[in-house]
């Protein structure tokens, strides 16, 4: 049974940029790197999602010369930093023919693997279409009788942080495809930069901190009160291990970088949203994170 890697949040920027005061290309060297001296044995490396930090094209092509390095097999999928037309010129067509995304199914030593593209250029909710839920469906019938991992970039349960506002928009009716399944082991996500686990509507899932810079869990949204600000730390930059057994999924989170500082609020001029996801002012906020 398989070993899978799951890294994420890559926000890769043009050269000579650095992205709220981090060199992601830089961190995404050291993941890489990491992950080929570590996890030489895996599997899959599967890549989920905020590859550039704008979508933009300079970003892909720096993306590309890093990805070179990696000594996995692995498979790309789109975040909602992600622009999917400009990744496409750059990549290549490697979309999923039957849905125009970045989905892939993959069968190893005797798990299936399906990873979505949750991304819609511009939204920074999770969305997945019609298309890719009866896409999802078929695949999953196909896997009737082995386990099932999941990933993809969006979260697909609340974290009772700022960040719920922008999970996966269709998560009940994709839970409800899941359910069609006898056996999905794990549904892992990055987006939120935080660690988390649990489950949602009896389907596990859990998410990591990624590449970028990391939040703390804060609970002040269980009020009903906007929330206070949140720190952003420097790290760590973090990986997901899945390890796949007869009876077991184990979704371990490991960490490649050791950094622990808490980044200053004047690196995120984000927009201050109320509670229902509106805009409420622009000024400098630590109450919305785009992830
Ligand atoms: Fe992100």
């Amino acid at each position: 049974m398989p070993k899978i890697i799951v890294m994420a949040d890559l926000h890769i920027v043009p050269a000579n940029e650095l992205s709220h005061s981090l060199d992601t290309s830089e961190r995404t060297r050291q993941a890489i790197d990491f992950i080929n001296r570590n996890h030489a044995d895996a599997d899959l490396l599967v890549i989920a999602g905020d590859l550039a930090d704008r979508g933009d094209a300079a970003s892909y092509r720096r993306l590309r010369h890093l990805l070179a390095e990696i000594d996995l097999p692995y498979v790309l999928t789109l975040g909602n930093h992600d622009h999917r037309p400009t990744f496409l010129a750059e990549f290549g067509d490697v979309a999923e023919p039957e849905t125009g995304k970045m989905d892939r199914s993959l069968v190893l030593d005797g798990c299936a693997v399906v990873v979505l593209d949750s991304s819609e250029p511009g939204v920074p909710s999770g969305r997945l279409s019609a298309a890719q839920l009866e896409w999802l469906g078929r695949r999953l019938a196909e896997h009737a009788d082995r386990p099932v991992v999941i990933a993809l970039h969006h979260n697909i349960c609340p974290l009772h942080n700022q960040n719920d506002i922008i999970i996966l928009e269709e998560r009940d009716v994709f839970v409800d495809v899941l359910k069609s399944h006898r056996d999905i082991r794990a549904v892992v996500s990055g987006h939120v930069h935080m660690t988390s686990c649990g489950s949602y509507r009896g389907i596990p899932f859990s998410t990591f901190a990624g590449n970028h810079y990391t939040i703390e869990p804060t609970l002040q949204s269980l009020s009903g009160a906007l929330p206070a600000p949140v720190p952003r730390r420097e790290g760590p930059g973090q990986i997901a291990v899945v390890i796949v057994d007869e009876r077991s999924a184990v979704v371990l989170k490991e960490n490649f970088l050791d950094r622990h500082l808490v980044l200053a609020q004047e690196l995120f001029p984000m927009k201050l949203r109320d509670t229902e996801g509106q805009i409420a002012s622009s000024e400098t906020s630590d109450a919305t994170v785009l992830s």
